[in-house]
This record gives structure tokens, sequence and C-alpha cells, in this order.
């Protein structure tokens, strides 16, 4: 074996630990599901569990020695240095965030605390870890930032499709707070040379999503016999991406993606929201269809617009498939499918996490 190969080896060997934040939320918790199911790299789990963790996700984890749990906030820098150090973490893979448009219209405070502050001491602790390395696990150390699409804005019906080198244009509080963290990664390489990669992700769906984002939300509400409640005029445009396909395009980004590259992830499935919920409806109807045999479009109803609500979003995944080869495994109807087979198997989740402090945030919500 070559010297080189040797010594890299035995370095991945006694480096090999990968710190995951906030991975009891909804992506979090898939991309932790799955890399245990396709690696056997240890994982440490940073989450304080706000009302979107979930200790439920990560169940079937329960005494699998290569998961470890910590309750703790990324904005406790003593705390994620001595994981880092302890657990002689080779990779950073972050996803703690408020990450709800509409709960940062009403108080952005958390956000501006976790999506900034707490990035901002995620990346100190990580470059004085980086700093302590040598040789080969030094230049192995990865810090994999997750973000969104919607740090670039909104798009008109014929606008290009954004591209890695789009402006940024945040219109939210929870957007703009994303965009100040991507700033201040890229700030990290630019300055101190952390190794660090960026992806700008489109909208998620799939298993676990907290019931306040669209999908399980109008899934939950079917069932429930609730309005399903449509923003303005439902036109807005979304590129809906399957969790498991953004999970398996993180583990391509962090084992072949460039330090200092931000990769766009997205799903090739621009749809207007009316359009996902009749799909989402139609699905129901034939699953598990209503008692009195009225389809679930019938409970659709128009609500106030959200305000500085983004008109479109869509990605230009080229990038990625280009440099990568990664490319989305699901089509919008085969991951819809399965995502309304996963829920209506999975009413005991549902339940477990709609608590008092979720009906409360619906009712004002929704009032
Ligand atoms: P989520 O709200 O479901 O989960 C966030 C997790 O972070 C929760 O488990 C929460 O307890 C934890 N958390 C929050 N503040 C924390 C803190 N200060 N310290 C430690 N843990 C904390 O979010 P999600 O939808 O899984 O999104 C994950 C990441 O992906 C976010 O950074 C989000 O901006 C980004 N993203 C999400 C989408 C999407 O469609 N959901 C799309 C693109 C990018
Ligand atoms: O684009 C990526 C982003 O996608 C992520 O960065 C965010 O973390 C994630 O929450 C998501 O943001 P959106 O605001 O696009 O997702 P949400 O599910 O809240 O809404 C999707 C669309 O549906 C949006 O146009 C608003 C609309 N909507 C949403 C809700 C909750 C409704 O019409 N009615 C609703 O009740």
């Amino acid at each position: 074996m070559l010297p080189g190969l040797a010594l890299l080896l035995l370095a991945a060997r006694l480096l090999m630990t990968l710190l995951v934040t906030g991975g009891a939320g909804f992506i979090g918790s898939n991309f932790v599901l799955d890399w245990l199911r396709e690696s056997d790299e240890p994982v440490i789990n940073l989450d304080c569990l706000t009302y979107a963790g979930n200790l439920h996700n990560l169940a079937s984890l329960e005494g699998d020695p290569h998961h470890t749990f910590v309750r703790g906030n990324i904005l406790d820098g003593d705390l994620v240095s001595a994981l880092l150090r302890d657990h002689r973490v080779r990779a950073i893979v972050h996803f703690a965030a408020e990450s709800h448009v509409d709960r940062s219209i009403h108080g952005p405070d958390d956000f501006i605390q976790t999506n900034i502050v707490g990035s901002f001491r995620l990346l100190e602790a990580a470059r004085a870890h980086w700093m302590s390395l040598d040789g080969e696990a030094k230049a192995a150390f990865r810090f994999l930032h997750v973000s969104t699409d919607e740090v670039y804005g909104s798009l008109g019906a014929h606008d290009a499709a954004f591209t890695e080198t789009h402006p940024y244009q945040p219109n939210s509080p929870y957007s703009a707070s994303k965009a100040a963290s991507d700033h201040l990664v890229r700030a990290y390489h630019h300055t101190y040379g952390l190794p660090v990669l960026t992806s700008n992700c489109s909208n998620n769906y799939g298993p676990y999503q907290f019931p306040e984002k669209l999908i399980p939300l109008v899934i939950h509400h079917a069932l429930a016999g609730k309005p399903l409640p449509i923003y303005g005029d439902g036109q807005q445009v979304r590129d809906w991406l399957h969790v498991r396909d953004h999970a398996s395009a993180l583990r391509r980004i962090l084992a072949q993606g460039t330090p200092g590259e931000t990769y766009n992830v997205g799903g090739w499935n621009e749809r207007p929201n009316l359009e996902v919920v009749h799909t989402l409806c139609r699905l129901l109807d034939e699953a598990s269809p209503r008692p009195d045999g009225k389809p679930y479009s019938s409970q659709i109803e128009f609500v106030r617009d959200r305000p500085g609500h983004d008109r479109r979003y869509a990605i230009d995944a080229r990038k990625i498939e280009r440099e990568l080869g990664w490319r989305p495994d699901e089509t919008f109807e085969s991951g819809m499918a399965n995502t309304v087979a996963w829920y209506l198997a999975h009413q005991d989740w549902v339940r477990a996490v709609t608590d008092g402090s979720y009906r409360d945030w619906i009712s004002r919500q929704y009032q």
C-alpha cells in the first residue's frame, strides 16, 4: 500500500465521528437514519429539542452504539468544543435552525439567535478544533452547512431557476437569518481557510415532517376533517424534493464536494401549492376515503396570504449533477404517494407530536 494512502486511512480511523446538529428535526433525523443505514461511522447528535425536535423520530436507533444523542444548544460553545474534542469529530453536518417562515414572521428573535449567533458559535468551535488537527486529519475535516433556496428571494413565472451565483435577496426574517449564516460560513473559508461546504436546498417533504409545514399539515387536517388552508391564490410555486433524496445529496457533497463551494439541491419538481394540495387530496381519497364519500378537496379554504410571500422558487441543480454525479431518485408522483402512505401508517407519530403547544400555534396562525 502507498504510504500516503496508509496515512490517510490511519487518520480517518483515528478521527471518524460525525457531529450532526439538529438531528432530531425533520431533515436531520432522516439524515441520521439514512447515514447509519449506509455507514458504520458513529454520529453524535446535538439537538436542544425545540418544539420541532422530536426523539420519536429516532426511536428505531434506541440502543444503537453508533448513535449518541446529546441534548444541548449550538449556542453553547463550550459544549460544542468538548464534543468535537472528546469524540474526535472529523465532520460537522449543521441542520440546527429555526425553520418555519410563518413563525419567523410572528417572532424573529429565536431565528436570529439560533440561525445567526448559533451558527457563528458553531463556526468558532469548528475553527478551533480544526486548527488543533494536523496533517491528513486537518485536510480531511469538513463543515457542511445545510441552507435553503429561500436566500435567493423570489422568482417571476418566467425567470431562470436559481443557480449558485444568483444574488442573495432574502425576504423573510427566516431567509434573512439563513442568508446571514451562509455569509458567515463563506467568510470562515475565505478568511481562515476552514474547509466548509454549503448546500442550498428546495422544499423538502417526507416522513417525520412537523405538521406545521404545508404537506404534513394538509394530510393531518384532511384526516381530522379540518379546513385545508391555502394562502392567497395558491399559485405560489415551490420545487419539491423528497427528504431521502436530500440526505443522499448531502452524503455526496460531504464525500466529494470541494471546500468553499456551494451546491444547489432540488427535485426538478416545480408545482403550484394548489396542485400539491389537490394531489394530496386525491391520494387520500384513494387510500382513506371520507366516510361521507365526499372528496377531501371539499375541505380546501382560501385564507389570508402570508406577508411578503415569495411567489416562486426553482432550483437549477445542474452543478451537483455535473460535478458530483447526483440526481434525485423520487418523482413528484412516487414521493407524494409514499409520503401519504407513511403518514397514514404513522398516525401514532402524528398524535405524539401534535401536543398542546402545537395546537396553540395552529389556533394563533389560522384563527
Ligand atoms: P426542523 O425545524 O424540523 O428541525 C430543526 C431542528 O433543530 C430541531 O430538531 C430543533 O430542536 C433543532 N434546534 C433548533 N434550534 C437549536 C439550537 N439552538 N441548538 C440545537 N438544536 C436546535 O427543520 P428542518 O426542516 O429539518 O430543517 C433543517 C435544516 O435544513 C435547517 O437549517 C433549514 O433551514 C434547512 N432547510 C430546510 C428545508 C425544508 O424544506 N424543511 C429546505 C432547505 C433547507
Ligand atoms: O424552500 C425551502 C424552504 O421550504 C425551507 O428553507 C424552509 O425551512 C421550509 O419551511 C420551506 O419553506 P416554505 O415557506 O416554502 O414551506 P411551507 O411548507 O411553510 O409552505 C409551502 C408553501 O405553502 C408556501 O408557499 C406557503 C404555502 N402554505 C403553507 C402553509 C403552512 C399555505 O398555502 N398554507 C399553509 O397552511
